[in-house]
């Protein structure tokens, strides 16, 4: 029997699978059954920063509405915040109590902003670190690239002044330059990198000419985008990274190991095959091992990462010359 435990974050692992931000990190009574399925470690649901914004807003117009002084927003914004905290805090106290895994709490943020101050209280609640998931889209059409991943270097340069936690930045891969920024942004001081967050996107219903949500759940086929990623950055960057999307069955968990990743994070396959599909791909994880000798993880991490290749121009190859040439299909 392999051993699979591994270290993330600083963090003890007793296997590299991480489940990820999401629904089903929400509850107390969910998190204790991923326990019991085999997750390496959780990363709690996210607070949002803008769900709390909207909030707000939702109930300051309710208080205007019932006479109330739009003076008084500050009074609402520190209510609600304090609101919505408490039930995180709360939700991190109580995990902590009932699971030995280590619990990454999670925060969606927009801005450098409002995040701060839910940090502080996310370390003392006894969360094991701090995962940011940063994205905003580029839209603003007065702002550069520059401007726009500069939000990034604002939020890990603040967040060391509030936390001694480790942190992890869950990062888009929507960079005009991916690898140099990738780079700079894990010299930071920060602990880890989570390649890549996944996003809502929008589908048209062409006969009711509605917006609608493309699908929610990734497929199989989303890994190539993180392992291509992983494979090219693990020898180069100052911190450890977490793969992330596409993730759904041992093989694809093993392939982001033998890229370089410390962990791999698993969402869309708990959803389609249950809790206990955990189980499944740690048997067939430690059964690989034990195939091809492997005692620990640290035996074929990293094996075909780029830096590692006998070919690494085909981990930049972008054109299917060969199909586009009409000679194979
Ligand atoms: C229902 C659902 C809820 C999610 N909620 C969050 C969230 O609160 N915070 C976050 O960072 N990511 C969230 N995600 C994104 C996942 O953590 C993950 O990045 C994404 O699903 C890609 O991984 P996968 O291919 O394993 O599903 C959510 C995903 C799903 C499907």
């Amino acid at each position: 029997m392999a051993n699979l435990s591994t270290k993330y974050l600083g963090l003890d692992l007793r296997n590299p699978m991480i489940v990820g931000s999401c629904g089903l990190t929400s509850t107390v009574t969910d998190i204790v059954a991923l326990e019991k399925a085999g997750a390496g470690a959780v990363v709690l649901k996210s607070i949002f920063e803008e769900e709390i914004l909207m909030e707000m807003e939702h109930e300051v117009s309710a208080a205007e509405s019932d006479g109330y002084d739009a003076k008084a927003f500050d009074y609402y914004d520190y209510k609600i915040k304090d609101k919505n905290l408490s039930a995180y805090v709360k939700l991190i106290e109580e995990t902590k109590a009932a699971v030995s895994i280590p619990v990454i709490a999670s925060i969606n943020c927009v801005s450098a902003h409002e995040w701060p101050y839910f940090a502080k209280k996310i370390e003392t609640a006894g969360a094991d670190a701090l995962e940011l998931n940063i994205f905003a889209l580029p839209t603003n059409f007065n702002k550069s690239s520059a401007d726009n991943e500069q939000l990034y270097f604002e939020v890990a340069e603040k967040i060391k002044e509030h936390v001694s936690i480790p942190v992890s930045l869950k990062i888009s891969p929507y960079s005009a330059n991916l690898g140099p920024f990738i780079q700079k942004l894990s010299e930071t001081g920060i602990a880890g990198l989570v390649l890549f967050n996944r996003f809502w996107s929008p589908d048209f219903d062409i006969e009711n000419f509605a917006l609608i949500a493309s699908h929610v759940l990734s497929r199989e086929d989303e890994l190539a985008l993180s392992l291509r990623w992983i494979a090219i950055m693990s020898e180069r960057v100052s911190c450890d990274l977490s793969a992330s999307t596409g993730v759904h069955d041992a093989s694809s968990a093993i392939k982001q190991i033998l890229a370089g990743a410390d962990a791999v994070q698993i969402v869309s396959a708990l959803y389609k095959n249950g809790k206990e599909h955990l189980q499944t791909i740690l048997d067939e994880m430690n059964a690989w091992m034990d195939k091809h000798d492997f005692k620990s993880i640290d035996d074929f991490r990293g094996k075909m990462s780029q830096a590692k290749s006998e070919d690494p121009a085909m981990y930049e190859r972008v054109q299917f010359m060969r199909f586009f040439r009409g000679t194979e299909h």
